[in-house]
């Protein structure tokens, strides 16, 4: 087993996965010590104390990029669009910590918000994370405001010879 290999030190599994497999059962199978992508429930539970441990990858980057860029987080608004346990629901606890970067009011928002134009107008930092193109509109977003767009989605080109471009 992996777990037990002394040769393996971390381990990744690629999602999602077929329908047939319990995507939970696989995370909580890992060795958190082995638990890179910090999903085991025994990471995500440090990741909330503050405790040091693996946090997800793609939250974890956009916290250097804000640290690499020098963006002032401390006291904004920011606002999450997505709570996936992969991306939004982690990027709303690394953005709330006492941490710069961080620091900051975070709204977390999902398929039910309903006044979600209204709270990105209110926000100097937007993460959005919802796996729909296009979905963010200028008329949306506040002069000077701060974009994340964690989006990968294909947009059908007919122009391209694959159909989409890319
Ligand atoms: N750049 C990277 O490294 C990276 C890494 C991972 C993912 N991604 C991309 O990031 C995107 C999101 O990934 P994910 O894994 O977080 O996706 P996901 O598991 O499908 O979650 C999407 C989230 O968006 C919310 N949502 C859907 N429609 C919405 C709407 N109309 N208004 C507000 N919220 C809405 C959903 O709400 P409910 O919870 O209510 O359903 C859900 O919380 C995808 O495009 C993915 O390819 C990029």
């Amino acid at each position: 087993m992996l777990n037990e290999n002394a040769d393996i030190d971390g381990i990744l599994v690629q999602l999602p996965l077929p329908k047939h497999i319990n995507e939970e059962l696989v995370i909580n199978t890992i060795d958190p010590s082995k638990d890179v992508d910090g999903f085991h429930p025994m990471n995500v539970g440090k990741m909330v104390s503050g405790l040091p441990t693996y946090v997800p990858a793609t939250p974890y980057g956009i916290m250097l990029m804000l640290e690499h860029y020098n963006i002032d987080t401390k006291g904004k608004h920011a606002v999450v669009i997505g709570r996936s346990h992969i991306v939004g629901t982690p990027m709303s606890i690394l953005l709330s910590r006492n941490t710069q970067p961080g620091n900051c009011t975070v709204t977390l928002c999902h398929s039910q918000t309903k006044n979600l134009k209204e709270l990105c107008l209110q926000a100097d930092i937007i993460v959005a994370a919802i796996g729909r193109p296009d979905y963010v509109t200028a008329d949306m977003v506040k002069e000077g405001a701060i974009i994340i767009d964690v989006g990968i989605n294909r947009v059908a080109d007919a122009s391209k010879k694959a159909g989409s471009d890319w």
